[in-house]
């Protein structure tokens, strides 16, 4: 008897747990009902009555050096539990970096164009991007077989030789003004197409933002006043506009407009190729037939229209050197953007 409660001590003392069905191992053997030392108390009538004090105190050490041991191994089991489910994270690695998206840079140009029109009057308007021959052409003074078509190269759609993709967003102008009559203050962002080899300075569809602003006495001083507003907006305080003589069919007198550049200062850099000024719009007084090919009067009416690319823009601002970046969706391209609004 005795010999067997040694060896008992024994087996507890050496006993480990490594995962919890160890422990209920343990716990069926030497602390249930049914354990081993249950068994012994039950002995105990056994033993003879000389033996019965000693081998009392022998069967208490036995069941509370069970007990003991039993909180001992569930108290490490607990803990290596603990640092198993911890092994999982490393605390002392880097964190893991946000992967916050990025507006796309020319989504944060159009918006802040918008922006800067819309605190001067200007609402937004948009049209279709598959046009009308009439809307993209006809209707803005471009008489059909008129050379001036050729200045921009047409996507044409086979099956309906009337309908083109827009090359320019002043077919909005059309659709806005054949519905109604002035006052018309409206900005128009939108894509075009035109069918050009795609190179760092062409591609075969961009976005461009259209301006028009008809009312009785629009003069060219507001076309200039609104348009050298807006480029001091856009690029800065100093910013100074330049108007050069140019032709479109739809507006007379036209103008292209020109910023100091931003770059250099004035002092002449690679990105306004020295000669201190870029090109950021065109521009002009309405033509008056425009005006009548809309069932409205130019005696009584006038108007300006500008038409400025977004890419152009946002090449200046961001000193983006290759269109194509803009849709090639290069997420290295577009993570620089990350922050801007
Ligand atoms: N539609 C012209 C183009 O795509 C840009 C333009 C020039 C728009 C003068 C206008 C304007 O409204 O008045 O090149």
């Amino acid at each position: 008897m005795f010999d067997k409660v040694e060896e008992y001590k024994a087996m507890i003392k050496s006993a480990e747990a490594k995962v919890a069905d160890d422990l209920e191992q343990f716990r069926m053997k030497f602390i249930s009902k049914k354990s081993v030392v249950t068994e012994l108390f039950n002995d105990f009538r056994n033993v003879p009555n000389d033996q019965k004090k000693a081998f009392g105190q022998a069967l208490n050490e036995l069941k509370t050096l069970a007990q003991d041991k039993f909180k001992s191994l569930a108290d490490s089991l607990d803990h290596s539990s603990n640092e198993s489910t911890s092994k999982g994270i490393d605390l002392t690695l880097p964190d893991v970096p946000n992967e916050n998206g990025s507006v796309h840079p020319l989504t944060t140009t159009r918006n802040k164009i918008i922006e800067i029109f819309e605190r001067m009057g200007f609402n937004v308007a948009s049209g279709p991007e598959i046009e009308e021959d009439f809307y993209n052409f006809t209707a803005l003074n471009f008489p059909e077989n008129h050379p001036a078509r050729e200045m921009q190269d047409t996507f044409f759609i086979e099956k309906n030789p009337d309908k083109v993709l827009r090359t320019h967003t002043s077919n909005v102008q059309i659709r806005m003004m054949e519905g109604g009559q002035p006052p018309f203050r409206s900005i128009m962002p939108g894509r075009v197409y035109r069918n050009e080899a795609i190179s760092a300075r062409a591609h075969c569809f961009f976005h461009q933002v259209e301006g028009l602003y008809v009312d009785k006495n629009v003069g060219f001083k507001d076309l200039k006043q609104t348009l050298y507003h807006f480029a001091k907006e856009m690029f800065g305080e100093n910013t100074k506009i330049r108007l050069r003589p140019s032709y479109f069919p739809f507006t007379e007198p036209s103008a292209e407009i020109d910023i100091s550049c931003f770059i250099c200062q004035g002092k002449g850099c690679n990105v306004c190729k020295y000669t201190k000024w870029v090109e950021i719009a065109g521009s002009g007084m309405v033509d008056p037939n425009v005006l009548a090919n809309c069932g409205i009067d130019p005696e009584e009416y006038t108007g300006f229209a500008f038409g400025m690319g977004i890419e152009r823009i946002a090449m200046l601002k961001y000193q983006i050197n290759d269109l194509r970046l803009f849709s090639e969706n290069d997420v290295r391209f577009l993570r620089q953007f990350q922050g801007t609004f």
